[in-house]
């Protein structure tokens, strides 16, 4: 006789994935029953969790944020002709936004489903633009799971599984300017990069790297792509990242949170010369969902949340202790965790091996908090709890986290 399971559990495990259903019944989360309220989450049977898994960084605003909820409700009650080929004024106000919060002159984009979609246009755009087929991106990068944003992901364990993939990709280390500038050919469109790097654990790119990446960008005449899939919409406590670098990229990648944790969605913006090839290659460059106008609303509902007084300032006051408290945590605890980066409320920590790490996700869950080992490095665990969680949550993770420790550390 099997394990009885709760309903929907034997469904998805049967007809989506069971392993996907082994991996989270291995830190006790395989409950088809969560509820999430801003960044916490309960389960079936009433417990609370604080959520520091942030749906991996698309839940910035907190699980169902009542803007987005009654923005998206509005949107539908609209009589819009909503399918191609017809224009939307709420793509065209989500435009001129994105425009107004990118940096420098990126004033045009293009809007699709998820962030890898993204990433392919961007370098399909580069592609076109330049004419030259090669793009530099960074070990241990992610970019996403499509083929070609899987080709410019650098993490081997991805990557492998599915080769051969997309020619022409390099990839470099990060944080290196000299391993770039060797890499950077004629053939070479674009360098793309992410700000914080988070796949493999949590590393922030330095300044100077920064700098130096941009301007060889432009002695080179090659494109500068910056993914803030993850990092944009607040996640580093600015609205971009590319804030804190004083950085104007030649296209910008965006999703996730762009959605407000319920909407797929996609963009890359760019500076109008860009532009000029790529809007003649539609419809070629175009996707049937792409600009929707219940993603263009989430997005739009998104950008007006984080715009409010003070919005930004407590998101970044409580990364900033958060990253503090876990720095303390890696100090006190030498012999268990290696050390804590981040920046805002994207921050990893790195224990002393793949079994540490699990094992300390399962007691921070036993604790009331819930964090997972980065998928391209098992001995880091990441925190990236949604923006809108308070000074007394922060401290309880961090509380949480030390009793984890201490209990891990007693059963060795
Ligand atoms: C930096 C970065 N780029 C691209 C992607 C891919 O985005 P999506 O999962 O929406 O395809 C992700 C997703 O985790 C990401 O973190």
């Amino acid at each position: 006789m099997g394990v009885e399971q709760p309903p929907g559990v034997e469904q998805y495990s049967r007809h989506v994935s069971a392993a996907h259903v082994a991996f989270l019944r291995r830190l006790g989360l395989d409950d088809p029953f969560f509820d999430g309220a801003g960044a916490a989450v309960t389960d079936g049977t009433g417990v609370s969790y604080i959520d520091c898994v942030g749906g991996f960084g698309i839940t910035n605003l907190g699980h169902n944020h009542p803007a987005i909820r009654a923005a998206l409700i509005e949107q539908l009650r609209e009589p819009t002709a909503l399918g191609r080929p017809f224009i939307t004024r709420v793509q065209a106000r989500l435009a001129e936004q994105l425009a107004r919060i990118s940096p420098g002159d990126l004033e045009c984009s293009f809007l699709c489903n998820s962030g890898s979609e993204a990433v392919d246009t961007a370098i399909k755009l580069a592609r076109l633009a330049t004419g030259r087929p090669g793009i530099v991106a960074a070990a241990n990068s992610f970019h996403g799971l499509t083929m070609g944003a899987l080709s410019a992901s650098g993490l081997p364990g991805f990557r492998k599984p599915f080769a051969p993939l997309l020619p022409g990709i390099t990839h470099v280390a990060y944080n290196n300017g000299d391993d770039l500038e060797k890499a950077v050919t004629a053939e070479t469109s674009a360098v793309l990069l992410e700000l914080v790097q988070h796949e493999a654990g949590v590393t922030v790119a330095d300044r100077d790297y920064v700098a130096g990446v941009r301007r060889l960008c432009d002695r080179r005449g090659v494109l500068l792509i910056i993914d803030e899939i993850k990092t944009g919409f607040g996640k580093t406590g600015k609205m971009l990242a590319c804030e804190h670098f004083d950085l104007v990229p030649d296209l910008l990648v965006l999703g996730k949170a762009m959605g407000g944790g319920v909407v797929p969605v996609g963009a890359v913006v760019g500076k109008r010369s860009l532009w000029r090839k790529f809007s003649l290659s539609f419809p070629m460059s175009a996707s049937s969902y792409g600009g929707n106008a219940l993603a263009c609303r989430a997005g739009l509902a998104v950008i007006d949340v984080l715009g409010a007084p003070g919005f930004l300032e407590a998101a970044q006051e409580n990364g900033a202790r958060l990253q503090a408290g876990l720095q303390e945590c890696v100090s006190r605890h030498p012999g268990s965790l290696q050390g804590a980066a981040g920046l805002g409320m994207l921050t990893g920590m790195t224990t002393a091996g793949a079994r540490e790490a699990l094992g300390l996700a399962s007691g921070l869950r036993r604790q009331g908090v819930l964090a997972l080992p980065a998928f391209g490095n098992p001995k880091a665990l990441i925190f990236e709890p949604c923006l809108t969680i308070s000074r007394i949550q922060v401290e309880a993770v961090l509380t949480a986290l030390e009793r984890a420790i201490l209990l891990q550390e007693q059963s060795e």
